[in-house]
């Protein structure tokens, strides 16, 4: 396993504030070699158990990554080890119902949240996973309802709060609450955004805006502040996930120069760069190019390019919930084509979606205007 060590990385014309060689290599680690990192992390968890370090790098090792079986049997292997009287035994079933939740043993990943939640009631990660089963099984009144009665121990100093907000707004989408969407966009969501500006903060706002615009919601001039972002910041190329959103708030910023411009340079990248994102540019190319033509109208481009991709996208990492605009993607491409032939598989992509849901309003109100417009072409 080659790591760069601080005299590579200053060949390499990386600007360094420090002088320790270790330090150099944990960044490579981090940043371009996640999977071998992860190996090295889960040895040192076989002899360490209670190293939460090294199960909280491969946690999120495995995150980005979307590596969904390993986020939960990270946590699955070390917790028996763990006395439920230690002071963040609960905050590691929180950890493990995420994992349980992204491999969708949803009633396991509900109990193990609320065993948590009893154990500390402000474990926002565990308030974070609920909010994943409320989302992925369609229950988003019932989530809707659980998050208003627990913001008080959520909402306050924590790392995950802002994103707690997203997945809340996600539900009042789902339920056709545009406004109120809009509304904790305007009142958590921007405001952390413009504070923080974290890749993470970035990811959600554009998120929220282009699924509310899938909608056919105005959001107004909203867009301006993340297109500001997406154009002065470097790009990296550090997480596959974030190149996509990033192509996404060029492009509703009215840039698509710019747009192309983050398209040429993961390009760039996926023939000069390392690591394993290079790794994923197979994936993460095309999708960027999915979204390029669904942003000029060219439907039938996002759905060639999607329809053989999409269960392959997992690989850029996040959760399910937040890869599940690129689902919408295909679908509103689907829907917004001309061809009849589209519109077939639009109302096929509705059926999957509602046999994955108790209920979901958003299905009912895109079956009804998909289902209107084959009836039209017969
Ligand atoms: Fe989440």
């Amino acid at each position: 396993m080659h790591i760069p060590d601080e005299e590579q990385w200053r060949a390499e014309g990386l600007p360094l504030t420090t002088p320790s060689d270790e330090a150099c290599k944990m960044f490579d680690a981090t940043v371009t070699q996640l999977k071998k990192a992860c190996r090295v992390w889960e040895r040192i968890l076989i002899d360490h158990p209670h190293d939460i370090l090294a199960l909280r790098f491969a946690y999120m090792g495995y995150f980005a990554s979307g590596e969904s079986a390993q986020i939960r049997d990270t946590v699955c292997r070390v917790l028996p080890q763990w006395d439920i009287k230690h002071p963040l035994y609960g905050y590691l079933l929180g950890l493990y119902s995420f994992g349980l939740e992204e491999t969708n043993l949803f009633d396991q990943a509900e109990k193990t949240a609320k065993q948590a939640l009893e154990l500390n009631r402000q474990d926002s990660w565990a308030t974070h996973s609920i909010s994943h089963v409320m989302e992925m099984m369609g229950r988003t009144r019932e989530g809707d309802t659980f998050l208003s009665a627990t913001e008080s121990d959520w909402a306050p100093l924590s790392h995950i709060t802002y994103h707690i907000y997203w997945h809340w707004a996600l539900y009042h989408i789902e339920e056709g609450n545009f406004e109120s969407a809009l509304s904790m966009f305007d009142s958590k969501i921007a405001p952390h955004f413009k504070n923080c500006g974290t890749w993470f903060s970035m990811t959600d706002a554009t998120s929220l805006l282009y699924r509310l615009e899938f909608e056919g919601f105005n959001i107004g001039d909203r867009w301006n502040t993340i297109y500001d972002f997406c154009v002065n910041r470097p790009w990296e190329h550090t997480w596959a996930f974030e190149d996509a959103h990033l192509l996404m708030g060029c492009s509703r910023g009215k840039d698509q120069e710019k747009s192309k411009e983050v398209l040429k340079s993961l390009k760039d990248f996926a023939e000069h760069g390392q690591g394993d994102m290079k790794r994923i540019t197979s994936v993460s190319v095309p999708l960027l190019e999915a979204i390029q033509c669904y942003e000029v109208e060219d439907y039938a481009g996002t759905i060639n390019i999607l329809l053989p991709l999409r269960y392959d996208i997992t690989q850029i990492g996040g959760s399910h919930a937040q890869r599940d605009i690129f689902n919408l993607l295909l679908l509103h491409a689907a829907i917004r084509s001309k061809d009849p032939v589209h519109h077939k598989i639009a109302r096929s992509l509705l059926v999957e979606r509602r046999q994955l849901k108790e209920r979901s309003p958003m299905v009912d109100r895109l079956l009804e205007k998909v289902q209107a417009a084959i009836s039209a072409e017969l």
